[in-house]
């Protein structure tokens, strides 16, 4: 039986897990509520946040798993990419715990273990698979040929698809983070009502930044005309810009299965936790004849279950870390 503790500390959110033999037996997140207030992240506080978190997450972790610090075979964090001050965190923390146990160290990329989310549970994607992951700084499709053999096919040249629905959202006057709000509001709103840009690059590579400004500037010409136009039609606009990112992200999503042959279809990262996303990707499934994997919304922003399924097979392929490697906000993987 192979145990591992999973840390997770890349943003603003102190998660643990802990994985048994490729079963996620616990997954604990502590959510920091202290930067609604600055309409986003605010570092150094999530810093602070996590080091008051991190030892009562974790704790809670191997409670929840019924397992003692004795009962592991490894410790695994999340190297990069993030915030710098976040990382250190949660690596210094794995990294002592692997120093006093005495237990090996795996170390993992964040973006990659968006993809391996998808083989938490009893219904698993084959290889290869096709991932698109969307989350708050990136935007990707991946193909996967196995669980430590990824490749990125195309990636977002601007803005990522959560940062189309977070600054859409605080041009609404919505709070950090914005997307969940947009995506309830938009449940009983026209998706049809208004059109906004919708950039197109080559390939299958994605821009948002084009959509961001025409919202700007759509609801600065409504607005004078209406000074309560957005109160008005907040479901509207919400269900709007909503529709156009799912367009974006479904158009290149279905070219690069096309590209590539493949119909084993997953999607992750904290959008993919948008109820509009996940029917449209059902939806195409039906139509295209795709197998459509979407995790649970537990495992879709950001967790420590997913660190934990990566680590396990980073432990199964002999890819150990050492105390020297460092956290990196930016690395490539
Ligand atoms: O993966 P994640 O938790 O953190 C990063 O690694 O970035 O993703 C966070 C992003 C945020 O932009 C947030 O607004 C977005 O995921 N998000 C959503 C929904 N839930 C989270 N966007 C749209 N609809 C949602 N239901
Ligand atoms: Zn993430």
């Amino acid at each position: 039986m192979i145990s591992i503790l999973a840390i997770e500390s890349s943003c603003d959110d102190t998660c643990a897990a802990v994985c048994t033999d490729g079963n996620i037996v616990s997954n604990v997140i502590a959510n920091q509520e202290v930067h609604a207030k600055y309409g986003g992240v605010v570092p150094e506080l999530a810093s602070r946040a996590h080091m008051r978190n991190i030892v009562p997450v974790a704790d809670e972790a191997l409670k929840r798993a019924g397992l003692t610090l004795h009962d592991l075979d490894a410790i695994a964090f999340t190297q990069a990419p993030g915030l710098l001050g976040s990382l250190l965190v949660g690596a210094q923390f794995a990294k002592s715990l692997a120093l006093v146990l005495d237990k090996p160290l795996i170390s993992v990329h964040h973006m990659q273990a968006h993809v391996l989310a998808n083989l938490i549970g009893e219904k698993k994607p084959s290889f290869p698979f096709l991932c698109l992951t969307v989350s708050g700084g990136h935007t990707q499709i991946v193909k996967a040929n196995g669980p430590l053999d990824l490749e990125i096919l195309g990636e977002t040249l601007d803005d990522a698809a959560g940062e189309a629905f977070d600054k859409s959202a605080k041009l609404l006057g919505l709070p950090y983070p914005g997307g969940p709000l947009i995506d309830k509001y938009a449940q009983t709103g026209n998706p049809l009502k208004y059109s906004f840009a919708k950039p197109l690059p080559e390939g299958i590579n994605f821009s948002f930044s084009g959509l961001k400004t025409s919202v700007l500037y759509f609801l600065r010409d409504a607005q004078k005309e209406d000074a309560d136009f957005i109160k008005k039609n907040m479901h509207d606009i919400c269900a709007s810009v909503q529709h156009t990112i799912i367009e974006i992200l479904m158009k290149k999503l279905i070219r690069a299965s096309i590209q590539t042959g493949i119909k084993e279809i997953c999607i992750a990262g904290g959008v993919s936790a948008n109820s509009g996303l996940r029917n449209a990707v059902k939806k195409t499934g039906d139509e295209k004849g795709w197998n459509v994997y979407i995790p649970d919304f537990q495992y879709c922003t950001d967790n420590a279950g997913m660190i934990a399924i990566t680590a396990y097979y980073k432990f199964l392929g002999g890819q150990f870390a050492t105390l020297k490697d460092s956290p990196s906000a930016r690395a490539a993987w």
